[in-house]
């Protein structure tokens, strides 16, 4: 039996105790039993882009260095971004796409789904934009991909998963990290068991985007900084976790259970408005900005395994996603990247070992190793060493951003599940509700839905291959 084969097992017994404890489904089966969808091949795939400002327009930029992708429809209500995404497309590939939303219609984006000219929609619109987007594009008959978080409630998580069982569309979101070449190599060391059995591991976005604020008509700024005043909790959880998530089989053997939340006082943005913009500036008549700073979750799995997330986009510190990782032996952490084992030298790659006394008879789990280089060589991804050359390229965040829509092409057109499931993006984007209740109600425990209806269990592990 393979490592990954006894592992799933194991976590699959441990969580099903777990399970009957807890109480399961929080709604009715669905129709179809099978845990891991995936829809009819495609021969080519048309994609229709819904919002392209600074994300989506990169979108559509990589999407037309991809085989068999072809961009038929760009809905903006921003006259120039749509312009801007329109003109490329054409430019790159020869064919102009339909362009919808010049006149700045809201509405614009549903008569382009109504297009029988569209396979799958990338949508890359203002967070409370993108379950209603999404939902629509699936009861339109297309795939849906939409941007982070997927979704702001509870109930928009449900509705996600309900319109794609009933719809037998995709529903995923994107989450870029997963696709990045450290976690691409950390998730295929675990399931090799470099670091043994895991036992919990460490989410974050901590990102200092004070100055996003200037962007005050128009821009990510002008739409995400009311946020800050008036949520509350981890507004942006998935960046981090999503990755963790897959080292840890969620969804796929093992499941979130319950998480806990507390935030710190909300202090930067409004000493961030006082110190750059007039007293009587829009930013400067919040009278309140709710959300606290950094906010911290506990998470616990259904295994009894733990992760802690945290957020943070206002307090001056550098940029991290912790990626850490602790397993029975030994450690990974990411920002810096760094391995320390406590395993026999020859379970170490030739590159780690050839650095080591040559008596040595085991690693030392006392001190970081950060020379990731003998691990890249063991460890890189078989889908990086495929395209990770191309990606660094062309693709943004280090060619994470490449890789995840050049895999997602791969999929649809070979007939293939998606990495990241509708389940995952329920589950992922859950964070934000449920940590905006716990810090709340003084970090009162909050149970996860489950969104699989219990399929968890019986779901394998996400395969590992090139493409
Ligand atoms: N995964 C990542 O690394 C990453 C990075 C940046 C942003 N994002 C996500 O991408 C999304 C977009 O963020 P952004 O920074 O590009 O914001 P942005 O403001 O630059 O772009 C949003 C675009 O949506 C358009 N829009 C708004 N309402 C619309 C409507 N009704 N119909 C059509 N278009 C509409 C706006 O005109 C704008 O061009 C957000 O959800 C954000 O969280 C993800």
């Amino acid at each position: 039996m393979t490592q990954d084969r006894r592992s799933f097992l194991k976590t699959t017994t441990l969580a099903g105790a777990a399970l009957a404890v807890a109480g399961c489904a929080d709604r009715p089966a669905a129709a179809s039993s099978s845990p891991v969808f995936a829809a009819a091949p495609l021969s080519g795939v048309r994609w229709g882009f819904i919002g392209v400002g600074a994300r989506g327009s990169g979108h559509v930029d990589t999407m037309l260095m991809l085989e068999g992708a072809t961009v038929t429809a760009i809905c903006d209500t921003h006259a120039p971004s749509l312009k801007a995404a329109v003109d490329n497309a054409a430019k790159k590939s020869g064919r102009t796409p339909q362009a919808w939303g010049a006149d700045g219609d809201a509405n614009a984006w549903k008569s382009m789904l109504a297009s029988s000219e569209i396979d799958a929609v990338v949508i890359s619109t203002p967070w409370e934009l993108h379950t209603p987007m999404a939902v629509a594009a699936m009861k339109a008959g297309k795939h849906a991909f939409v941007e982070v978080p997927a979704a702001l409630t509870l109930e928009e998580c449900w509705e996600l998963v309900d319109v794609s069982e009933s719809t037998g569309r995709h529903c995923m979101m994107l989450e870029n990290v997963n696709y990045g070449r450290e976690e691409l190599m950390l998730l295929n060391m675990v399931r090799k068991g470099v670091l043994g059995e895991l036992l919990h591991g460490e989410a974050a976005y901590i990102h200092d985007l004070r100055g996003q604020m200037f962007e005050v008509d128009h821009g990510t700024g002008s739409w995400r900084t009311p946020h800050y005043a008036t949520d509350q909790g981890n507004l942006y959880p998935t960046h981090g976790l999503g990755p963790v998530a897959h080292y840890m089989d969620v969804n796929r053997g093992d499941a979130f259970d319950h998480l806990v939340a507390m935030s710190t006082p909300a202090r930067g943005r409004a000493l961030f408005a006082k110190a750059n913009f007039p007293p009587d500036h829009k930013w400067n008549a919040i009278r309140e900005w709710k959300c606290g700073d950094l906010s911290t979750s506990l998470v616990k799995l259904a295994s009894g395994r733990t992760i802690m997330v945290q957020w943070d986009e206002t307090s001056p510190r550098p940029y991290s996603r912790h990626n850490y990782l602790q397993g029975t032996k030994g450690a990974f952490g990411g920002f810096p990247n760094r391995i320390a084992l406590d395993v026999p030298a020859e379970e170490l790659p030739a590159g780690v070992r050839a650095k080591m006394k040559p008596d040595a008879k085991r690693s030392n789990s006392h001190g970081w190793d950060m020379d990731m280089k003998p691990w890249f060589e063991a460890y890189d991804h078989p889908m990086w060493k495929k395209v990770g050359e191309v990606a660094a390229k062309h693709g943004g965040h280090g060619g994470m951003d490449f890789v995840m829509l050049w895999r997602v092409q791969q999929c649809l057109m070979k007939g293939k599940p998606l990495d990241q499931s509708v389940y995952d993006a329920a589950a992922w984007s859950a964070v934000t509700p449920l940590s905006r209740a716990s810090a709340e109600q003084g970090s009162a425990p909050q149970k996860f839905p489950d969104f699989t209806r219990g399929r968890w269990r019986t779901t394998p592990p996400l395969v590992i291959e090139a493409d």
